[in-house]
This record gives C-alpha cells, sequence and structure tokens, in this order.
C-alpha cells in the first residue's frame, strides 16, 4: 500500500509522542502533506526529522486555549493551504480514583481531551480553511467510553463526550462535506500507556491485557485506521466510532 493519502493536507496533533507520532510518519509514507503539532518543541522536532518526503510543517501549540488553537490553524493555512484532514491525537491520561479528584484534574482532562476538539473543530470550519471537496476530522476517543475500569472516570466521560460531539458535528457540518469520527482504541503501547501500567500491579495489568483477545495493539494499529478515516475510501462514513482495540469492547 503506497500513496493512498497522495498530497492530502492533515494536521496531526499529539504527535510528540504515542499515536499521533506514529500517526504522522505513516501518513507521510503515504504521500501526505504532514503538519504535526504537540507541546515539547524538543520531541516534536524528532517526529519532523522522521517524517518521509518534504513538504511537512511542524509547529509547537497549547491547545488548551481556544485562543492558540485559532493561531496555528491560521498559520498552518497560510503555509499548507486549506486542510484535507485533521488526526486530534492530543490528549492526557489520568489514574485518579474519584476521592482524590481535584477540580484542577477535571479542568485539565476535559481542557486537553474535550475543549480542544470542540474548538479545533470551530477553527477548521472556517470558509478557507479546509478543503470544499471534502475533510475529515477524527477524534482519538478510546474503549474507556463504553468499557468502565476503576479509577479513571474522568478520563471515561471526557472520551464518551468525543462520541457525542462527533456525532453531532457530523450532522451540522455535512453540508460543508466536512466528515467527524471517533477512534476508539484499547491498550496501545505508547507513553500514556506506560504511565498508566506503572500504576498498576502486574497482576491488574494482565487482567488488562488478557481483555485483549488480538493482545495489546500498536500506534501503527491505530494509524492505518486513521489512514482509512482520512482517505476517500471512507467517504460514505461520518457520524461513528471505529473500535480499534483487539476485540476489547466485544466482551
Ligand atoms: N495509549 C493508549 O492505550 C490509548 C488508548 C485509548 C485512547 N488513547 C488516546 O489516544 C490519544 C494519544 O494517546 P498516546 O497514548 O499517544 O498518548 P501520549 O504518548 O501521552 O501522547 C499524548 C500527546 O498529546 C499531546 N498533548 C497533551 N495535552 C496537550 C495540550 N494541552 N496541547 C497540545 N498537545 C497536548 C502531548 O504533547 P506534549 O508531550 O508535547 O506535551 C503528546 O504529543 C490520546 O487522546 C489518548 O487518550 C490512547
Amino acid at each position: 500500500m503506497h500513496n493512498l493519502l497522495k498530497d492530502k493536507v492533515v494536521l496531526i496533533t499529539g504527535a510528540s509522542s504515542g499515536i499521533g507520532k506514529r500517526t504522522a510518519i505513516f501518513f507521510s509514507q503515504q504521500g501526505a502533506k504532514v503538519i504535526v503539532t504537540g507541546r515539547n518543541q524538543e520531541r516534536l522536532i524528532e517526529t519532523f526529522n522522521e517524517l518521509q518526503g518534504d513538504k511537512h510543517f511542524s509547529l509547537c501549540a497549547n491547545l488548551d486555549s481556544p485562543d492558540d488553537i485559532e493561531q496555528l490553524i491560521k498559520s498552518i493555512v497560510s503555509e499548507m493551504g486549506p486542510l484535507d484532514g485533521v488526526v486530534h491525537c492530543a490528549g492526557v491520561q489520568k489514574t485518579l480514583p474519584v476521592k482524590v479528584l481535584k477540580e484542577t484534574h477535571f479542568d485539565e482532562i476535559f481542557n486537553a481531551n474535550v475543549k480542544s476538539a470542540q474548538f479545533l473543530a470551530k477553527s477548521i470550519s472556517r470558509k478557507g480553511r479546509f478543503n470544499p471537496q471534502g475533510l475529515s476530522l477524527i477524534f482519538l476517543s478510546s474503549v474507556a467510553a463504553v468499557c468502565g475500569e476503576p479509577a479513571i472516570s474522568t478520563y471515561a466521560a471526557s472520551k464518551a463526550a468525543l462520541q457525542g460531539l462527533s456525532k453531532s458535528l457530523a450532522l451540522e457540518l455535512a453540508r460543508l462535506k466536512i466528515r467527524v469520527n471517533c477512534i476508539a482504541p484499547g491498550h496501545v503501547q505508547t507513553e500514556m500507556a506506560k504511565e498508566f501500567s506503572q500504576q498498576l500491579t502486574s497482576e491488574q495489568y494482565r487482567a488488562i491485557a488478557d481483555k485483549h483477545p488480538l493482545g495489546l495493539g500498536t500506534p501503527e494499529d491505530v494509524a492505518y485506521a486513521a489512514a482509512f478515516l482520512t482517505s476517500s475510501m471512507s467517504r460514505w462514513v461520518t457520524g461513528t466510532t471505529l473500535y480499534v482495540d483487539g476485540g476489547y469492547s466485544a466482551h
């Protein structure tokens, strides 16, 4: 498979790490012109240097802030032209039993995971910022949106919110040929997953691994699903969630 995304201009958030990083690299291998963003400049440059081909662009931004999002999208469009796709991988996960939860934790998780998605959708859907032939917007939800696990209730709520957000946006933005979908991964081995697993006993970790009939996932497994949802092969797909979870949510 080559050139699935030839010349598509695609913004990938959270590209300084994990799923976003591997998605950016895979998209570049498929011919996309990739814009990578994250907060950590050093790690973002590492991703940028691994992209295949040229005509890519890299810009740091904090997506907690709607003003920063607006500035980011303006800069991207003036440098690269209208967007064909956005894969919003940026997000935070915190293991927090409800008894220790503070308002600041809640705000941090919802700002990074939900507010960022809402205002990215607002910013990219302004005239001249998206390809009038179509744009694919993808949010990274999680199996946690539909399968409960202890000590991640705020994270789970934020990932469920993304599924609601994507459905209503899909209806509202269809007239602009903007498709909006979620990918809901199971446990994928990244920095985020490493931090999560360090807070578990080996029995608890094994129990989670055992709930994945096809085993744990890799960032590439998610990148392949994102490539399908960004490509024209999914042109009739909007308002849905693709579970990429090795069977976790089939239980
Ligand atoms: N890994 C899993 O098992 C798993 C499972 C289900 C869903 N997901 C979801 O998949 C997405 C990617 O996860 P991952 O495992 O790749 O995580 P990761 O390795 O921790 O990477 C998270 C990325 O998000 C960026 N980010 C966080 N807050 C940000 C903010 N306020 N503004 C801008 N960028 C921000 C980080 O940037 P900096 O590091 O530069 O700050 C980093 O690039 C997340 O939405 C996560 O919830 C992951």
